[in-house]
């Protein structure tokens, strides 16, 4: 499956199997949900932000799919806490890949960025600039 070294093989194993920041936020300032076209897994992200409106507080999310998939979203979730929506909108593949240290294959490619998409999309709808693509809101 492309994968690289065992060191990140066993990293992405364990958010797969202990989620980091998994379940619903009640308090969320915005949730948004996207599915990968390709198998039907999704993810749901949950968003709350600070005072300022722009800085992620906390992140938390859901979602049922592969083990690429699920543990990029835990990592992600990991890694947005204390930016903004902008810096989020700014993240691109590659910064997902060196998140999950492995070499992917164009398949799991789809796998790996669907949370970070979710978040991009997330956070565009929620200051109001972007159209979606592919995903529903909620
Ligand atoms: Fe569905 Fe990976 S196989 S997201």
């Amino acid at each position: 499956m492309g994968l690289g070294s065992d060191m990140y093989r066993q990293q992405i194993l364990d958010h797969y199997k202990n989620p980091r920041n998994y379940g619903e936020l009640e308090d969320s300032d915005f949730e948004h949900v996207g599915e990968n076209p390709l198998c039907g897994d999704t993810i749901k992200l949950f968003v709350k932000l600070a005072d300022d409106d722009e800085t992620i507080e906390r992140v938390s999310f859901v979602g049922d799919g592969c083990a690429i998939s699920q543990a990029s979203a835990s990592l992600l979730s990991t890694e947005l806490r204390g930016k903004t929506l902008e810096e989020v909108q700014e993240m691109d593949r590659e910064d997902v890949e060196e998140l999950l240290g492995v070499d992917l294959t164009p398949m799991r490619v789809k796998c790996a960025v669907l949370a970070e998409k979710v978040a991009q999309d997330g956070a565009a709808i929620y200051v109001g600039d972007e159209e979606i693509d592919q995903t529903t809101t909620e």
